[in-house]
């Protein structure tokens, strides 16, 4: 189903993860796929094997029988000798190997942990799919896409891990990023006694309705660019009008569209939508990639981006067409880095299952509200209205969206009770917005990295690191080491309670 595509605007967005597009009309995000080469020796290609195991459909009713066969991704080279601590990836929103790739940190340490590696992959993604090519065909099918399921579904595979008698009493470490880091956390919340501990990095589960300020988000990219040069936000914001004025006639519509070598020349105001929209999510995409090194996602960056972009957006223009040539150039920097490009390309990346799988996602349980005033924020004024947005995921699923199901399944605004999390945040990173920021609870902390973008701190390690990340990293490494600690104590005094619990009887 090409469902994205009916929707008139062009979010694009995200690299290994989503992003809900805060200027269309729905407010959808997409995926695409992240071919970063980032770590030291540019590795990218982890070696594992790929396996399978059947889950049921439906964890929670025992009205449906229907399995289906997931997907999982294993290297046990490095797990040695008896229980040995798993690392677990909570797959996030598509295929799985993605997110082997780009999360180089359990690589990089799992020898160390003499870990046994697995990357589940998240149903409705990859090749997890309930029913083949019909699970996006229709609600009856589609239904059973929920983050609680995908939680389940992770049980049975770890219980199924466990069955084996080396692993029976293994320690389980989450780890996610993202969609992924929510999902890790809410693991360990919901079921402590699977999960030992998880490591949620850029993990927006605050962002939900009056929990998070829809603006927050904006504001971060706002100040993102701010940063590189006091003028650039500014510029960006007038460039809006600059587009409005340059598309009101044929004539600037074409000078506009042959200036920037767009593949598709403006036409009528969908067109222009579409443009202004690709916009800004060019602008986001930056934000959250913003590395300080070299990298490749929806399009090949150099280090630190946004510095790059607004270095051609410090100066004031005149004119609106003088803008418009400043802006073309700063775009380049993310459109066409390699000069490769040949015309500029504003519609979607061609949309893929796990495109639909998201959108879905955000018109059920996943209603993150974004909005912007254009004021404090350097975008177009869109208010957030969730009728809007519910009527059209109506007219798209048939469903309507619950905004209050994820903070009554997890929690959101007293989330004291969690133990054993890691919240990391880089504070680039627009979904810093609606990450968590203080510690919970003491168990549960909060991690900030100050340089970091989008999960920087689950790649492999780099030399160009900031120093923050590198500290954030120990962190993770100490932490671990005292859940598996704790865990093992646990386990012994469980066993010890057994025992003479035993004598007592026998
Ligand atoms: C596990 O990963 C290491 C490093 O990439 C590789 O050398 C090894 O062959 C992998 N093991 C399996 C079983 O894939
Ligand atoms: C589920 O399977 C059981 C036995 O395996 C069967 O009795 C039952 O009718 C099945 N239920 C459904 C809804 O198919
Ligand atoms: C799914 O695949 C089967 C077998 O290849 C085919 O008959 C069917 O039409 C496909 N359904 C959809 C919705 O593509
Ligand atoms: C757009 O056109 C209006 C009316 O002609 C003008 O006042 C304004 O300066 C133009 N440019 C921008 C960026 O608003
Ligand atoms: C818009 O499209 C119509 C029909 O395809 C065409 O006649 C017209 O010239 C186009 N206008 C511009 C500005 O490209
Ligand atoms: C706008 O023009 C494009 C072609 O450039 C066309 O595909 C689309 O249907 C048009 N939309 C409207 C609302 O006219
Ligand atoms: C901005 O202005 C300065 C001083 O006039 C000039 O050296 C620089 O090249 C200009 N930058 C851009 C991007 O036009
Ligand atoms: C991309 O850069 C190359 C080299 O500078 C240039 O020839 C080409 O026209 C640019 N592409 C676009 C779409 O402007
Ligand atoms: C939200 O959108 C609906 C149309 O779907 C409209 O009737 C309503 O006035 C809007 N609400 C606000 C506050 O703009
Ligand atoms: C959060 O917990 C960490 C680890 O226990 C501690 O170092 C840090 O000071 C705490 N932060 C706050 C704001 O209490
Ligand atoms: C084991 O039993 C002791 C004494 O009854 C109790 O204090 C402790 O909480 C028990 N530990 C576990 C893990 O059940
Ligand atoms: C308790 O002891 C019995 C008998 O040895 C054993 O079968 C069972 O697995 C033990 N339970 C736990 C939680 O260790």
């Amino acid at each position: 189903m090409k469902i994205q595509r009916n929707l008139t605007s062009a979010i694009v967005i995200l690299l290994f993860q989503w992003v809900i597009g805060i200027y269309s009309f729905g407010k959808f995000g997409e995926i695409a796929l992240d071919q970063s080469q980032m770590s030291i020796n540019s590795k990218t290609d982890y070696n594992y094997v790929i396996k399978k195991i059947s889950v049921p459909v439906d964890h929670f009713s025992f009205s449906l029988n229907d399995t289906f066969e997931m997907r999982y991704l294993m290297n046990d080279s490095y797990a040695q000798g008896i229980n040995p601590p798993i690392f677990f990836y909570t797959g996030n929103e598509g295929a799985i190997e993605l997110f082997a790739k780009n999360t180089g940190f359990i690589w990089d340490n799992a020898p160390q942990f003499g870990a046994l590696i697995i990357f589940a992959e998240h149903r409705y993604y990859g090749e997890s799919l309930p029913y083949g090519n019909e699970s996006y065909t229709n609600m009856k099918n589609l239904g059973y896409l929920t983050s609680q399921q995908a939680l389940a579904d992770y049980v049975d595979l770890i219980e199924y891990l466990k069955l084996h008698p080396k692993m029976k009493n293994s320690p389980v470490i989450a780890f996610g990023g993202s969609y992924g880091g929510m999902l890790s956390a809410w693991f360990r919340m919901k079921y402590p006694h699977i999960v030992q501990g998880a490591i949620a990095a850029s993990a927006p589960i605050l962002q939900f309705t009056d929990i998070t300020d829809c603006h927050a988000f904006s504001r971060i990219v706002t100040t993102d660019f701010k940063m590189a040069h006091s003028k650039c936000p500014e510029l960006i914001r007038k460039s809006w009008n600059a587009i409005n004025n340059l598309t009101l006639h044929d004539a600037d519509k074409k000078w506009l569209s042959s200036l920037w070598k767009l593949c598709k020349p403006l036409n009528n105001t969908s067109d222009v939508k579409q443009f202004k929209d690709w916009l800004s999510n060019v602008y986001i995409n930056l934000a959250m990639v913003d590395y300080p090194y070299e990298s490749n996602f929806l399009a090949p960056l150099p280090p630190y981006p946004i510095y790059e972009f607004c270095k051609y957006l410090s100066n004031d223009t005149k004119s609106d067409k003088e803008l418009l040539l400043a802006l073309n150039r700063a775009v380049h920097v993310y459109a066409n880095y390699t000069g490769q490009t040949t015309c500029i390309e504003t519609e979607d990346a061609a949309p893929d299952l796990g495109t639909s799988g998201w959108n879905y996602q955000a018109c059920t349980e996943m209603v993150m509200p974004m909005c912007n005033d254009g004021i404090n924020d350097m975008f177009e004024p869109q208010e957030w209205n969730f009728s809007e947005y519910a009527s059209e995921c109506q007219k798209l699923y048939n469903v309507r969206p619950n905004p209050n199901i994820i903070c009554q399944t997890y929690g959101c605004s007293d989330l004291s009770t969690a133990t054993n999390i890691i919240f990391s945040n880089g504070l680039l990173d627009p979904w810093s917005s609606g990450g968590v920021l203080q510690n919970l609870s003491s168990s549960a902390i909060a991690v900030i990295i100050p340089e970091g973008a989008h999960h920087l701190d689950l790649r492999g390690a780099n030399r160009a690191d900031p120093f923050s990340v590198i500290q954030a990293r120990n962190f993770y490494r100490y932490t671990i080491t005292k859940w598996i600690k704790q865990f093992s104590q646990l386990k012994r005094r469980v066993i010890a309670n057994n025992t003479s619990a035993r004598n007592l009887f026998v």
